[in-house]
């Protein structure tokens, strides 16, 4: 029997606080016991949590150990709250906190990989991660000071690294990491929305034939962009430096296409600029190094407009290039299912382009793929193999896909494979975009899928087409009922897309959907969600 649909109760426990969900139900209802608890209360700091129960917090926080249960492992958590949660631990510890937490690969590692490697002295480059870019960095470079310092800094990794898991090493195959990128032929782009949308998204292809790559649905796409060519030679015109200058037997302007990052420019430039400035600019590239923002405008400054801020400062050009991060691959999730066409790989990409002080900034790997890189052009890419996403292994289970935006490429994937297998299961897909019009990806496609049986229903959320915001939750909302019945047989739930937005709400239209139709309290409702997660039956890409 379900229930009617109630108001959730408020959470006592910040969600910040490190508990699981099992001790989250357990402490709110102590904690409501202790106070009374009325609607509208605000949740407790940690530190009344723990002035209320003394002990409680060292209960869920062991002080080491693998099975701390990383509760900053969240990528939508900011870099200080994940800090403050990692407070007293060891080292590695608090290192994998100042990852960007998406497990996404582009280093190269997973998140606790690769500050295990760091902590190992296995890795020196600190600069890897670049969903946390800079202030991950930041935070890196300050944690390393402790490295070799004082009792608890010499902890390590109780485990070995694992390569083949989390390709911290070179694997074998050429194309299974990005340290052993392999080289594909770009085939197309087609542009996914029509005439009049406010977005750019493309539909990209590879031809794999000369790779020998292998991937499954679920995996993502490594690709190796290169920058700009006219940013690169506005950065070299306000060098005032000869584009041919040799640098490491290359030409200055050949490795500011293809060998270094020209986004936010690196605390280390500012370092340089102070060494080469005197006065008042010298304290200000200092300041701006120590991470500070001294004319309130750090966010805006990628690498030509720092060079511009300081105009008149002439670095030496390899110095600057080696003040420069490495230029990195960046991931994108595969939308093709090898079963259909192994030799093809397919990708939904949106293209990162905005103003900023009269200059349109371009998101580095988004507008190669979208626009620079040409037919018949080869790339180096290679494939990430998926640690939680994937199809459940077994074809007759249901499955529920939320993926709004380029959050559609895994479950394009899902479809192809599950039609192409001939998978008994139930696939029921939320998509959503701005505009109906002009923001329906794979209308006619998804359309054929549906006619062929593979997929069993489809909801549709447009945000922008009507007077309020609509979003997938929204729509996931009103067929609380079925989705409650769809999971009650089993149904595996997948998430992919924005992770700061998106996927929290997502999350939190499914605990009102499981206490409102599972006949559950709001804190039953996230123990079931977060039994879900645990389970392997909620999985996310999201970023
Ligand atoms: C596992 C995984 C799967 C992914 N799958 C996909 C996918 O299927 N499709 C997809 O499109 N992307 C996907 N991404 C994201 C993708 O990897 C890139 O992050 C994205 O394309 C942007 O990269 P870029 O090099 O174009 O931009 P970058 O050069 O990295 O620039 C992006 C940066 O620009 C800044 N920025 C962006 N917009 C603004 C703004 N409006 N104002 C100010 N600053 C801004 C932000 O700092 C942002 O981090 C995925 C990521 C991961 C980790
Ligand atoms: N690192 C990068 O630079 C980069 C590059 C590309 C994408 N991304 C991330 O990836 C995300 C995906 O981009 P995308 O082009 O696929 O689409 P998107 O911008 O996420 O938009 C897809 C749909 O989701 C809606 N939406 C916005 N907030 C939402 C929320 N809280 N819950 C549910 N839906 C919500 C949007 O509505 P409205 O817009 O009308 O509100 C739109 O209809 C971006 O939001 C961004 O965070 C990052």
């Amino acid at each position: 029997m379900t229930l009617p649909p109630r108001d959730p109760l408020p959470s006592l426990i910040p969600e910040s606080a490190p508990f699981s969900a099992e001790q989250r139900v357990w402490l709110n209802g102590l904690f409501a016991g202790l106070l009374s608890l009325e609607d509208g209360i605000t949740p407790l700091s940690l530190e009344q949590a723990a002035a209320l129960l003394p002990g409680a917090l060292d209960l869920a926080t062991p002080a080491t150990g693998e099975d701390d249960g990383a509760p900053w492992h969240d990528p939508a958590m900011a870099l200080a709250d994940r800090m403050k949660l990692a407070e007293g631990r060891p080292l590695r510890r608090r290192m994998m906190a100042a990852m960007g937490q998406q497990d996404c690969g582009q280093c190269g590692y997973n998140c606790q990989d690769y500050s295990d490697a760091i902590v190992l002295q296995k890795e020196e480059r600190l600069n890897l991660c670049v969903p946390g870019g800079k202030e991950t960095t930041r935070m890196l470079k300050a944690l390393h000071q402790e490295l070799g310092k004082g009792p608890g800094s010499a902890e390590t990794p109780s485990k070995t690294l694992t390569p083949a898991a989390v390709t911290a090493a070179p694997a074998a195959a050429p194309g299974c990491s990005r340290e052993c990128p392999t080289a594909a032929r770009f085939l197309s782009r087609k542009r996914l929305n029509k005439a009049g949308s406010e977005k750019e998204t493309w539909h990209i292809e590879f031809d794999l034939t000369a790779t020998g790559i292998d991937y499954a649905v679920g995996d993502a796409f490594g690709v190796f962009p290169t920058n700009d060519p006219a940013l690169a030679d506005a950065v070299i015109a306000a060098l005032a430096a000869p584009r041919d200058f040799p640098i490491g037997g290359r030409a200055l302007r050949d490795v500011l296409v293809d060998g270094v990052s020209l986004g936010a420019a690196p605390d280390m430039l500012f370092q340089l600029f102070s060494y080469i400035t005197g006065g008042e600019r010298r304290q200000k590239a200092k300041a701006l190094a120590a991470g500070e923002d001294p004319d309130g405008d750090a966010a805006t400054l990628d690498v030509l407009a720092a060079i511009k801020k300081f105009s008149g400062v002439r670095p030496d050009p390899e110095a600057f290039i080696e003040a420069l991060d490495p230029l990195q691959p960046r991931l994108y999730s595969i939308a093709c299912s090898p079963r259909v066409d192994r030799r093809r790989m397919a990708l939904c990409v949106d293209a990162v382009r905005y103003p900023i002080n009269g200059r349109t900034r371009l998101g580095v790997a988004s507008t190669f793929l979208g626009e620079r890189v040409r037919s018949g052009d080869t790339v180096n890419v290679f494939v990430q193999k998926a640690q939680h996403f994937g199809l459940p292994a077994d074809p007759s289970v249901p499955i529920i896909m939320i993926g709004p935006g380029t959050g559609i490429a895994p479950f394009r994937a899902f479809l192809h494979e599950r039609m192409a297998s001939k998978a008994p299961g139930r696939n029921w897909l939320f998509f959503g975009h701005q505009r109906r019009d002009y923001d329906f990806f794979y209308e006619d496609e998804l359309a054929g899928l549906k006619a062929a049986g593979t997929l069993t229903r489809l909801s549709l959320a447009w945000s922008r087409d009507g007077a309020e915001k609509f979003y997938v939750q929204d729509r996931m909302r009103e067929v609380g009922r079925e989705l409650w019945a769809w999971l009650a047989d089993g149904a595996h739930v997948y998430v992919c897309g924005d992770a700061k937005r998106m996927a929290r709400d997502v999350e939190a239209a499914w605990v009102e959907i499981v206490a409102a139709h599972g006949a559950r309290t709001t804190d039953e409702a996230i123990a079931f969600v977060a039994n879900l997660k645990k389970s392997g039956r909620y999985q996310q890409d999201v970023y």
